[in-house]
Parts: structure tokens; sequence; C-alpha cells
């Protein structure tokens, strides 16, 4: 058995003894003051391993990229608060904010401007590829493809000047990738992109804009997805951007980590909850808006229904997207017209959940995606892109982790343990004697 002393908050130095064996491992303290034990001497020193299935208390790494404190809803990227950022930056200011480290200076910003909106157009031989995938498929998995197969075009060795080139391209293809994924699925044309345009504006015109006629970008729907891409862009070490980590973590190629991520994204348990988000809304909506009744369903332990857009791994309070989120949803459908039915239900979801002791006796609140996808919507996005949209925007946040692992001089392959619990050994049993 191990006995623990647990230090105080001054302690430097946790002691854990093991049998006879004794070890006292570092205490390791992040700049917000959190403190987490390190320990790489532990099984060296006593031959116990940790187990921790879900990484709930596990630190991975460290990393000066963004802060969360999940009790009291907070989120900082590089030490700038979320709702600050939303309402005063820009995506790509917030592009370069995380993948540099600072904000950028107006000539950066410009440069850097001109550099992703110069990048933006795919190989023509891309069209070949979009063409051998099914109309219907999934869009996620259609970037996945894509974003790795991009790996086939830019094949330099990892210099600093490659890398830097291939984080540009990242950048600025992702948007012109997500935009073909559905023009693929519906069968219009694809629109090249408009230098003339900015970031997201030029995004909403390769979705919706024909080679037939004009499209003007509504001011209002480039503000929206700027908005919905910075809300995005970085959340620290959750599961895609663990995957982007771990892939890079044998030196994998830039283009095939990201695609991973996009993967990893695709899930209903993290990326893929906005969709579900809607489903559920559309679905409550078709049974008279009863949200009490799905309410019941999601606290019954033998029905496996979740409330989806509610409960967050890391925060324990209301995050700090939704509540911005929540703030544009009225705006968007009331300019946009979009259904304040949805909206009405999700309201009353929240409200009902949030008094409601299951609920609150496992801090269960609204996550990011409890209100994005009804945005969406009102935007005119179709629900299977609400998660492109998502990994469009954590782009920059997947790419300065990476670029940040690299660098880490504490930068090891990710390779976890077990506890093996299987048969132990065994005679093989010829076939005719099993
Ligand atoms: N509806 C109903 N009950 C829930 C919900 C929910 N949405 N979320 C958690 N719970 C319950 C669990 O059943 C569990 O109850 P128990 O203690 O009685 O067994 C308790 O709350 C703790 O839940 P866990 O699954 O252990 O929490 P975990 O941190 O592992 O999971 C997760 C977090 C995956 C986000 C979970 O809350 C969930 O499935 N939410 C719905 C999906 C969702 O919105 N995902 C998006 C997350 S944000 C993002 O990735 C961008």
């Amino acid at each position: 058995m191990a006995t623990q002393t647990m230090g105080d908050k001054q302690s430097s130095t946790l002691d854990i003894h093991y049998q006879d064996k004794q070890v006292t491992l570092p205490l390791v303290r992040g700049s917000e003051d959190e403190v987490g034990v390190d320990i790489q001497k532990l099984r060296q020193a006593t031959g116990l391993i940790t187990l921790d299935p879900g990484y709930g208390n596990t630190g991975s790494c460290k990393s000066s990229i963004t802060y969360i404190d999940g009790d009291q809803g907070i989120l900082r990227y590089r030490g700038y608060d979320i709702a600050e950022l939303a309402e005063r930056s820009n995506f790509l200011e917030i592009s370069w904010l995380l993948v540099f480290g600072e904000l950028p200076t107006k000539k950066q910003l410009d440069e850097f401007s001109h550099e992703v909106t110069r990048h933006t157009l795919l190989h023509e031989d891309f069209k070949r590829f979009f063409d051998a995938l099914p109309k219907d498929a999934h869009p996620m998995p259609v970037c996945a493809a894509t974003v790795g197969a991009l790996a086939t075009y830019y094949q330099e060795p990892d210099s600093e000047k490659q890398i830097h080139s291939s984080i540009v391209r990242l950048l600025a293809k992702m948007p012109t990738i997500a935009a073909c994924s559905y023009k693929h699925s519906i069968g219009q044309p694809f629109m090249y992109p408009r230098n003339s345009l900015g970031y997201s504006a030029n995004f909403v015109h390769m979705m919706f804009a024909t080679p037939c006629e004009e499209y003007h970008v509504d001011p209002l729907v480039e503000r929206a997805i700027d908005l919905l891409l910075i809300l995005h862009a970085d959340h620290e070490q959750n599961c895609s951007t663990s995957t982007v980590r771990l892939v890079g973590s044998s030196q994998a190629n830039l283009f095939a980590c990201i695609s991973a991520g996009i993967s990893a994204l695709w899930g209903p348990l993290h990326g893929g909850a906005n969709q579900k988000v809607i489903e559920m809304l559309e679905q409550i909506a078709r049974e008279e808006g009863n949200a009490d009744r799905f309410i019941a369903k999601a606290k019954d332990k033998n029905d496996t229904t979740r409330l989806m857009g509610f409960g967050h791994r890391v925060y324990k309070n209301y995050d700090p997207r939704a509540m911005v989120l929540k703030r544009m949803c009225g705006e968007v459908i009331q300019k946009m017209g979009g259904s304040n039915k949805l909206l009405d239900i999700a309201m009353r979801l929240e409200e009902v959940a949030l008094n409601d002791e299951y609920f609150i006796s496992r801090k269960l609140y609204p996550n990011v995606d409890f209100y994005s996808g009804i945005i969406y919507k009102a935007l005119g996005i179709p629900t299977n892109m609400f998660t492109v949209l998502f990994a469009m925007g954590r782009m920059p946040g997947w790419i300065a982790h990476w670029l940040e692992m690299r660098r880490d001089p504490d930068f090891r392959i990710g390779r976890p343990r077990q506890i093996y619990t299987g048969s132990t050994r065994r005679a093989y049993l010829p076939i005719e004697k099993r």
C-alpha cells in the first residue's frame, strides 16, 4: 500500500511510501498557482504506475497557450479573457496570438493576412479527389481525408521555413476544404476563394455563392462566423488537441496530425455534440416542445439519452463561451429570421436543468455546443457542417499545441502504460483440442 503525505500549499514535494520504498516527488506550480505532482520518477523508484482512465487527473504537458479555470468559468488565450477577445479581436489575429504567443503588430497582422489570403487555393487535382468520395459522406471525414492528403502535396522536410508554410497553408486552405466538402455533397460547382474578402467572408462566399450570380456576404453573418471561430480557437488539452499532440509526438507531419485531430473532433462527445444539440432540439420541437420529458430521460440511468450541449470535463460552472453565444443567439435570430422555437426550447431546457437537483449536484452547465448550433442554423449552415466549423475554428489551437510540443525541452514520444488484466501465461492449444 502506498501512504501519501500531501503537503500544504507551500510544499514543493510529495512523499510516497510503498512497501519498503520511498520516493520524494517534486510539485510543479503553474502561473495561476495550480499545482501538480511530477511523477516521472515514480515507476523507477517504486515500480508503480498511475491509472487514470479518461486522464481526468493527468497533466500531459506544461503549456503556456490557454488557461481554463473550470470552477470559476474562466477561459483565457495567452492571458487574454475570451469575452474581451470575442468582442474586440478577429479570427486571424487570434490565430497569430495562439500560434506565435503575442498579439501581432499591425505590420505582422497585415503580412500574415496577406500570406493566408494567398494560400487559399487547393491544387486543381483535388477536384478528382473529392469526386472519388460519396456525395452523402459526412463532411468531417471528407475534411480529415483532404487535410491528410495535403501531406502528399507538400512533402518538403520539416525545416522552420517549411513549418511556417504548412501553418499558413492549413489556416488558409481549411475554409476552402470545408466549403468544397459542402458543395460536393449538394452537387454544386466549387467556388474559388476571393482575395478581396476577409477570412470569414471568404468562407461564407465559398459556401453559399454560385457562379451564376453575384453574392454579397451579409456583415452580420461574417461577424457571427468570425466570433464562432474565435470562441472555438483553443481549449487546452481536450480530446482532439491531445490527439494532435500524441500523433505529433512521433514527429509525424503537421498535416497528418491535424487530420487526426479532425477525426477526434468528429465524435458526438466532443465537437460532434453541436450537431447532436440541434437534432435534440428539433426532436423536442416535434414532440410539442416537451423539455421536461426530455430532461427526465436524460436523468434516467436506464436510458442512454444525455442532454447534449450540457456538461463538461473541465467546466463545473457556466462555460464562458456559451455565455457569449447565448447573447449572440437572440441578435442573429432577430436579424436572420431563424427559429425562435428552437431558441425557446433551448432556454427552457437550460432553465429546467439549472434548477434540477440532478444537474446541480453534478455541476452540469451549458457548454459551447449548446447555443452554437442555433446560431449556425439561423445563418443557414447545414447541420452536418456544424462540426466542420468547429474544426476550422480549432485549427490555430491545434497548430499552437503541435508547435509547443515540438519545442518543449521535455519532449518525448507519447506512450502511456497500462495495467494488464488479461490471462496469465498459458500454453498454446492446437485447434483440434479447443
Ligand atoms: N446529460 C445527463 N447526464 C450527464 C450529462 C448530460 N449531458 N453529462 C454528464 N452527465 C452525468 C453522468 O451521467 C454522470 O452521472 P453519474 O455520476 O450519476 O454517473 C455525471 O454527470 C458525470 O458525467 P461523466 O460522463 O463522468 O463526465 P465526463 O467529464 O466524463 O464527460 C462530457 C463530459 C462527455 C462532456 C459529458 O458531460 C457529456 O456527455 N455531455 C454531453 C455531450 C456534450 O455536450 N459534449 C460536448 C462537450 S464540449 C466539447 O467537447 C466541445
